[in-house]
Formats: C-alpha cells, sequence, structure tokens
C-alpha cells in the first residue's frame, strides 16, 4: 500500500466532480481508487454527494486507497481544484437522441460552468454531459478559458466500445486491440478501422469488410444499445473513461487520445468541438494531432462536426 508523505501531501491534487448522479460517482470512485487525489463530488440533491462520498471514502481501507473523498452543495468545496469533470445533466431517456438534451443540459452546464470557474480560475474543465461536443463547446464560451484547458471525453468511450466488439470478433484480449473513434459524440461518429489495430495489425488484415462495418455501426449505436436496456444511459465504461483522462492530465502523461478538442482549421473544421487525437497532459489539451486521412474519412469528419454548427448557434453562438 502506498501511503502519502508529507511532501506528496503538499503536492496532492485536487479533482472536482460535478453530478454526482452514475457517471460522475463511477468517475469519482476510479479516480479515488487510483489515488490521483482528493475527490470532491458536488451535486444539487442534498444527501446525495455527502453519502456516496462518505461511502466511497470507506471503501478506501478495503481497496486500499488513501484519497480524501467529500461531498457538497456547496462550490466552496471545490476551490483550488486543478481538475473538475461536469457529467451534471438530465440523461437520456429511450429514443431521446443526445441533441434531444440540448436546452435542458446547456442551463445547467452554464450554471455549473460559472460556479466552477469562481472557485478554480485555473482549473482545466472536463466535460461528459450530452450533447457532448456542443456541451463543452458551450462551456468553453462560458469559462472564458484557454480552449486548451477545456477538453471533452467521447472518444475514449467510443473507442472503447469499438475495441470491445472486435476482441469480441477475433477473440483476442481487448488489451491488444487499439481503435480511433474521431468525429462527435452521435450518430455521425468516424470508426477509424485503418488506425485501428490489433498489436500493430491493421483490422481490415483480419476482419472482412461487412463485419468491420457492422462493428463500426454498433459503436455509433453504442449508446443507445445500452439506453434500450437499461432505460438510461450507461456510466461505467463512460466513468472508467473520465478517469483515464484524468489519470493523463492529472500525472501529466500526455496520452495521445481521441477527445472532443477545439479546432481552429485542422481538419478543414473552424470553431467547432469535435473528436481529434489529441495529446493530453497536465496543461490538458497539448497538441491536435493531424493525421493522414482519405478523402472519405475527411468528408465523414468534417460532415460529423458541421452537425454540431446549428447545435451552437441555437445556443446563441
Ligand atoms: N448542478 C449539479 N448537479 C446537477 C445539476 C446541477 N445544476 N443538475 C442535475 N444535476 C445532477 C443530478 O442530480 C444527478 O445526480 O447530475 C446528476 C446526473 O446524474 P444521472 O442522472 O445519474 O446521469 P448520468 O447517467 O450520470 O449522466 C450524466 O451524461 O449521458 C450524459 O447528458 C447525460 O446529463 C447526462 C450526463
Amino acid at each position: 500500500m502506498h501511503v502519502f508523505t508529507m511532501e506528496e501531501e503538499v503536492a496532492r491534487k485536487k479533482i472536482s466532480v460535478i453530478g454526482a448522479g452514475n457517471v460522475g460517482a463511477t468517475a469519482a470512485f476510479l479516480i479515488a481508487q487510483k489515488q490521483l487525489g482528493d475527490v470532491v463530488l458536488i451535486d444539487i440533491v442534498d444527501g446525495v454527494p455527502q453519502g456516496k462520498a462518505l461511502d466511497m471514502a470507506q471503501m478506501g481501507p478495503v481497496e486500499l486507497f488513501d484519497a480524501a473523498v467529500d461531498g457538497d452543495l456547496d462550490y466552496g468545496a471545490t476551490a483550488g481544484s486543478d481538475l473538475v469533470i461536469i457529467t451534471s445533466g438530465s440523461p437520456r431517456k429511450p429514443g431521446m437522441t443526445r441533441e434531444d438534451l440540448l436546452h435542458t443540459n446547456a442551463n445547467i452546464v452554464g450554471s455549473v460552468t460559472e460556479n466552477v470557474v469562481k472557485q478554480s480560475p485555473d482549473c482545466i474543465i472536463m466535460m461528459l454531459t450530452n450533447p457532448l461536443d456542443i456541451m463543452t463547446y458551450h462551456a468553453w464560451k462560458v469559462s472564458g478559458f484557454p480552449s486548451h484547458r477545456v477538453v471533452g471525453q467521447a472518444g475514449v468511450l467510443d473507442s472503447a466500445r469499438f475495441r470491445y466488439f472486435i476482441s469480441l470478433e477475433l477473440g483476442v484480449s481487448v488489451e491488444d486491440i487499439h481503435a480511433l473513434v474521431l468525429g462527435g459524440h452521435g450518430d455521425t461518429m468516424v470508426p477509424l478501422p485503418r488506425y485501428t489495430t490489433v498489436n500493430g495489425i491493421p483490422i481490415p488484415q483480419l476482419i472482412p469488410e461487412d463485419r468491420i462495418e457492422a462493428m463500426a455501426q454498433r459503436t455509433r449505436d453504442g449508446g443507445a444499445e445500452i439506453v434500450n436496456l437499461l432505460k438510461t444511459s450507461g456510466y461505467y465504461a463512460a466513468g472508467a473513461s473520465l478517469a483515464q483522462m484524468a489519470e493523463a492530465i492529472i500525472l501529466d502523461k500526455k496520452r495521445l487520445l481521441p477527445c472532443s478538442a477545439h479546432l481552429t482549421g485542422q481538419y478543414g473544421i473552424d470553431d467547432l468541438y469535435t473528436g481529434v487525437p489529441i495529446k493530453l497532459g497536465g496543461n490538458g489539451v497539448e497538441e491536435i494531432i493531424e493525421i493522414e486521412l482519405t478523402e472519405d474519412e475527411l468528408g465523414f469528419l468534417q460532415h460529423s462536426a458541421q452537425t454540431y454548427r446549428e447545435g451552437i448557434a441555437l445556443l446563441g453562438y
């Protein structure tokens, strides 16, 4: 077991998670378990963030992690956070698209972001609330932060889904499968089989084209498949994806991950947030990586990003 020394104590990071619901609580639990820093859960339902935090803290002696986990209704508890993860919002119900949630969640994300920024003017904001690429743009605008300090989680989850389906298809460990899914977190997302490999072997060499397309489509529908079963959004894989991104930021790992980032002409897309490969480290989005795409792939990516232009306009941008 790792016991924190005085020196480490001073350097301990603070991660706040706004929205102590299914995804927020899952992310907070995994972040505490990874001992990335002290965790604060915030919600509007009295008792929920406090109760979940206490329960999580009491898991520490069993799982052997030393992390302070606190829950509160008051943003004062988040003061001086290094990273703030926003998961507050209304979840999807069966038949609802992520876009249906636009106005409800824009109001929530707007007020949450104002509160976050007051308490933690130097933090990095990580967005999870849907419609993801629009909410990330909205939080960026409301925060007034430089865009490298506002990032959205989507591609890590979408790529994880694609990786899982490939592992099922081939009967190969998920560990050996790396996938790249770009574009918006919606029906237009862009799985890239040419950049998806099994220990370096591109999947088009291992799987027939029609099967790849079937898995790509199941990935695009991955959220809805779970909503239809569970009657609400999935949260284990989304929470884990947030925790992986939090780890990249807090430990300054400089992971290369598909995330929603603000584009200013890269891939021919300007002033939109969408999923692209980025270098994620202590400064947030440290680099947007422009990979070579075929005309078709680029077209799909641009189309995906453009579908969010209308949503942003609906919010008055
Ligand atoms: N401030 C803080 N918390 C809020 C606010 C707010 N203004 N409004 C709602 N919440 C909280 C809810 O009380 C709830 O605990 O956000 C939490 C959301 O949790 P869930 O309903 O369990 O939703 P979850 O499955 O975690 O999904 C979170 O991800 O899929 C997206 O858009 C979807 O908004 C959803 C988000």
